[in-house]
């Protein structure tokens, strides 16, 4: 497979095209509401690696370039923060937590956390992934149909739960906190959608809601903190590694441990999940790659669950990922402001105007990707990753706050995926249409309804 490296310059002309004024800002605006991803790969299309649109009152900058990508994301990191509006509409759940704090908090909380992510550490969680998704399956009968986005969402959220506070939680806890979860992503999805945003502190209906979904959640954190402070003991989970970390400050409050908790149990199963929804879609959809999937798994692991020592002889398995991941990336947009007026590209940006950035795009660009609309996993087995532009993947971002659960999510995404796909297949519910939802994440709109194949 070949990729085509002649584009690397970003195509950046001296007034910088887009969608702009009055009439297209309101049109703009309902575009971005109904379909995000679908907008955005129409403004790169027609518009090219650099572009401005007026988003209601607000001009607004599109990179589209992985050059451009790199000055924001890597080379000139430090001249960039998180968005206001993400952190206005995160905060009322995340707190201060590491995916919108920013500066010197930021800093030391990365530090602080990244022990715990180590290859060694997470490696340990192996077990726990191939545990929870055998113990999922229990309930599965071949013929029935199942909502199939549900059930990876609920064994994401499992895993993220055990793997944090060291133990499983009861179901009717593991329920309320499914509940909890899924009102918070309604809420940020439209909180996200909406210019004209009510403070959370109104008492109307939504923010009751959300309140008491907030409650569910702190509640839980603060009781395995509780356990921790009262036994400190260091149980190999993350929680008791986020809590004995120190540095030349100490150690955490109970406060930034609550934040950062709930940060990783929102973070932390979503993203995976959607992605493992969009991999069974695929693969139903294309039963040859699905072939050659169960092949591997056959010849590598037989009828035996998969370890984390596994992984490097399922290559394919990894490619399939790969592959959703380019096509489907979970954070399919995310966004910086300029702490000061910054130059890119040959053009000034003022300080706080919102620069979009939309793995999306880039992952579906012909100048990197050959037939880039096209499901093909084997593109990851040959040497496309050395010739690929840096930054022309990035599913997990890139530079300094690159996604921290990188190498946790690819680990337990291969693991589940053999695991399943070892004694289940899934075919397409009759009349099902799917197309992606932009939430937060890409998830399959209207959900995943999908028949249970024994294999
Ligand atoms: C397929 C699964 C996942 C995808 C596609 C994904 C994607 C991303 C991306 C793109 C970012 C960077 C966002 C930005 O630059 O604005 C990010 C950040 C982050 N992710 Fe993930 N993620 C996944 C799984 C996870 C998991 C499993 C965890 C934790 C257990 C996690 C925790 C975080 C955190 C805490 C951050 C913020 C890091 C920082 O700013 O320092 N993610 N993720």
């Amino acid at each position: 497979m070949t990729t085509t490296t002649s584009s690397l310059t970003p195509n950046v002309p001296a007034t910088l095209p887009g969608p702009c004024g009055v009439r297209a800002a309101w049109r703009n605006l309902r575009a971005f509401r109904a379909d995000l991803p679908g907008f955005l790969l129409h403004l790169a299309r027609e518009y090219g690696d650099f572009v401005q649109f007026d988003f209601g009152p607000f001009r607004t900058y599109f990179i589209n370039h992985p050059d451009l990508l790199h000055h924001v994301l890597v080379s000139d990191a430090s001249r960039y923060s998180k968005t206001r509006i993400t952190k206005a509409v995160l905060r009322p759940l995340l707190g201060e937590g590491l995916l919108i704090s920013d500066g010197d908090l930021w800093k030391r909380q990365r530090r602080l956390l990244q022990p715990a992510f180590h290859a060694a550490r997470i490696a340990a969680y192996a077990e726990t992934m191939v545990q929870c998704t055998l113990e999922a399956m229990h309930t599965w009968q071949p013929g029935e149909q199942r909502r199939v986005d549900h059930d990876m969402m609920t064994l994401t959220l499992e895993i993220v739960i055990r793997t944090l506070f060291g133990e499983a939680l009861s179901p009717e806890e593991r329920d309320a906190v499914g509940h909890a979860v899924d009102v918070g992503q309604r809420h940020v999805g439209a909180m996200f959608k909406t210019l004209f945003r009510l403070p959370t502190w109104l008492p109307t209906p939504a923010n009751r809601e959300l309140k008491r979904a907030v409650q569910v959640i702190d509640q839980l954190i603060a009781r395995f903190v509780a356990r921790y402070r009262q036994s400190k003991h260091d149980r190999g989970d993350l929680l008791s590694m986020m809590l004995s970390a120190v540095d030349e400050t100490g150690q955490m409050t109970d406060v930034q441990a609550r934040d950062e908790a709930f940060t990783l149990i929102v973070a932390g199963h979503e993203t995976t999940a959607n992605t493992l929804s969009w991999a069974w879609y695929l693969l139903a959809k294309h039963p040859h790659v699905e072939a050659r999937l169960h092949d591997e798994l056959d010849r590598v692991l037989g009828r035996r669950a998969p370890t984390v020592d596994d992984l490097p002889r399922l290559p394919y398995t990894e490619a399939v990922v790969k592959e959703t991941l380019r096509l489907y990336p979970a954070a399919y947009v995310t966004a910086r402001e300029p702490i000061a007026d910054v130059e890119l590209g040959g053009h000034r940006i003022p300080k706080g105007r919102t620069i979009l950035i939309a793995p999306y795009t880039v992952h579906r660009d012909p100048r990197w990707y050959e037939q880039p609309e096209t499901f093909m996993p084997e593109r990851w087995l040959g040497d496309l990753e050395k010739h690929l532009p840096r930054l022309a993947y990035l599913p997990f971002g890139a530079g300094p706050r690159v996604c921290i659960g990188n190498a946790f999510a690819m680990m337990e995404a291969r693991l589940i995926l053999a695991t399943v796909a070892q004694r289940f297949r899934f075919v397409l519910a009759p009349g099902q249409r799917v197309e992606p939802e932009p939430m937060v994440t890409l998830r399959p709109r209207g959900g995943l309804c999908m028949r249970v194949v024994a294999r």
